[in-house]
């Protein structure tokens, strides 16, 4: 059997994500409780598979071995949170903030910020501060989690633009490039809109 690409480190990967996780879901169902209303609609979480991960090493010159994998890269352990408004995205990050033993270490805003694709979400990379050693051979030690927040309209967008780029090996024409984009632009207004529908309701 070939060794994972993370070595002594693979369990507490999944480790780290089960407690991150478990601390979002009760959060998510306090808030439930106490308001009717989710912070989140849904997450997904994994630990990136050894395979894709090699692959990406591969793909950024790098060598296939724990320290690239867990320290150079940042996405061994991915989180994608998905929400029903995009004021619950605002409020999940600050909530994320907030935990204790994790600090932000990168934070882009693909939300006021979309990209030229009309790719929209807002990514963070966090430091979790975890109860045994790292691949640095600190102790405690730390490790990267990637970040995902996203409405479900951005979501959606994002799934079927994935599938399309990978599942065909054309090259995207200006014309799909510029379809997509509108699909993209007309689904953010509406997000903008839904707000603004929810806020007239509970204000009102
Ligand atoms: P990688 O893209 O993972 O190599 O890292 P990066 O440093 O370029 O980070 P970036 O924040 O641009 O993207 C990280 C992740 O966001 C990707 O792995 C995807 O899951 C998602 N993502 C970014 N851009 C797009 C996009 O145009 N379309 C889709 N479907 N997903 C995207
Ligand atoms: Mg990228």
């Amino acid at each position: 059997m070939v060794e994972s690409i993370y070595g002594e480190y693979k369990e507490k990967l999944q480790l780290i994500l089960d407690n991150i996780v478990g601390r979002l879901s009760e959060n998510n169902d306090e808030q439930y409780k106490k308001t009717g209303d989710k912070l989140y609609e849904h997450l997904i979480a994994r630990v990136k598979s050894d395979e894709s991960m090699r692959e990406k090493c591969e793909r950024r010159g790098l060598e296939a071995n724990a320290y690239n994998a867990l320290h150079e890269l940042t996405d061994s352990i991915g989180i994608r949170i998905v929400c029903s408004f995009i004021d619950d995205v605002y409020e999940n990050v600050r909530l994320i903030k907030s935990l204790p033993n994790i600090e932000v270490v990168v934070e882009k805003d693909y939300i006021k910020h979309a990209k030229p694709n009309g790719y929209r979400s807002y990514h963070m990379i966090i430091k979790v501060t975890a109860p045994f050693p790292d691949v640095c051979g600190n102790d405690p030690g730390e490790y990267f989690v990637e970040i995902q927040l996203r409405t479900i309209a951005m979501d959606s967008w994002a799934s079927l633009e994935h599938k399309m780029k990978y599942k065909k090996n054309i090259a995207e024409s200006e014309l799909i490039v510029a379809e997509l984009k509108r699909c993209a632009d007309e689904l953010a207004a509406c997000d903008v809109s839904m707000q603004t529908i929810r806020n007239l309701i509970k204000y009102s």
